[in-house]
């Protein structure tokens, strides 16, 4: 299909998306919130008091929905820490600590890890998926490298109990990531919410409870302080 043509229906898709104009009216930043929330109100994912790690965060629509279920009913601050990371900037949200960096790189995780550490994580969220470059098998090599970071990062800091939610594709290394899931986590469950484009191979993968989790996630105990430094 011509590229024109295919601006042109992503266009009419995207204008006449019921989970976009609700995104709009419930002051979401992406459609990407109902994707987050299906599956949090069937998984009962998120609650109050929670250390929350969103990694591929911008533009911060899963950030702003797990802040709401996190506020209290009287506003204010909320209850629980949110931090989240991306390679591209994003618009604040309050009560959220955002780093702005590569996940790839050595720097930036130790920068999540030093802000992280003393904590012990309930959830990773990721959302990342690499620039596609229209070779297949490479795009399929980046988007399993992401997916291992992330697995590693929760491996060594979620609560024995915790839990990892990252978004895959069915046609990029699906079945290799489903069995290193199995391998780090009691129970995987796959997750297609109805506001994840029918056309698209996009399916999330969840992981609750490390099969081995480890001493550090274990022992530490210090919670970060609202603003998300240790107090
Ligand atoms: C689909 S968007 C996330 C949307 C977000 N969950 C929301 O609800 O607003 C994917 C994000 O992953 C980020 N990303 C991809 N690769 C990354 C990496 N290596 N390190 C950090 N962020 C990355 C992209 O910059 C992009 O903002």
């Amino acid at each position: 299909m011509a590229k024109n043509k295919i601006n042109k229906n992503w266009i009419h898709d995207h204008i006449n998306d019921p989970y976009v104009k609700l995104a709009q009216k419930e002051g979401y930043r992406a459609r990407a919130a109902f994707k987050l929330k299906e599956i949090d109100e069937d998984e009962k994912l998120i609650k109050p008091g929670q250390v929350i790690v969103d990694l591929g965060c911008t533009p911060g629509s899963w950030g702003q929905y797990a802040r709401r279920k996190l506020a209290g009913k009287e506003g204010g601050g909320i209850n629980g820490t949110l931090i989240g990371l991306d390679m591209l900037p994003m618009e604040p949200i309050a009560d959220f600590h955002f780093i702005q960096g590569d996940f790839r790189e050595a720097d930036v995780l130790q920068q999540l890890e030093s802000v992280v550490q003393g904590a012990r994580v309930d959830l990773v969220l990721s959302d990342m998926a690499p620039n596609l470059s229209g070779i297949h098998d490479a795009d399929a090599a980046r988007m399993e490298h992401l997916i291992d970071l992330a697995i590693e990062f929760s491996q060594a800091h979620l609560k024995p109990e915790g839990s990892l939610l990252v978004k895959c594709f069915k046609d990029m290394g699906f079945n290799d990531i489903v069995l290193k899931f199995r391998a780090e986590f009691k129970t995987v469950i796959q997750k297609k919410p109805k506001a994840s484009r029918d056309k698209s191979s996009e399916i999330f993968l969840l992981g609750r409870g490390l099969k081995n989790p480890t001493e550090g996630g274990m022992a530490s105990a210090q919670p970060l302080d609202s603003e998300g430094w240790h107090p």
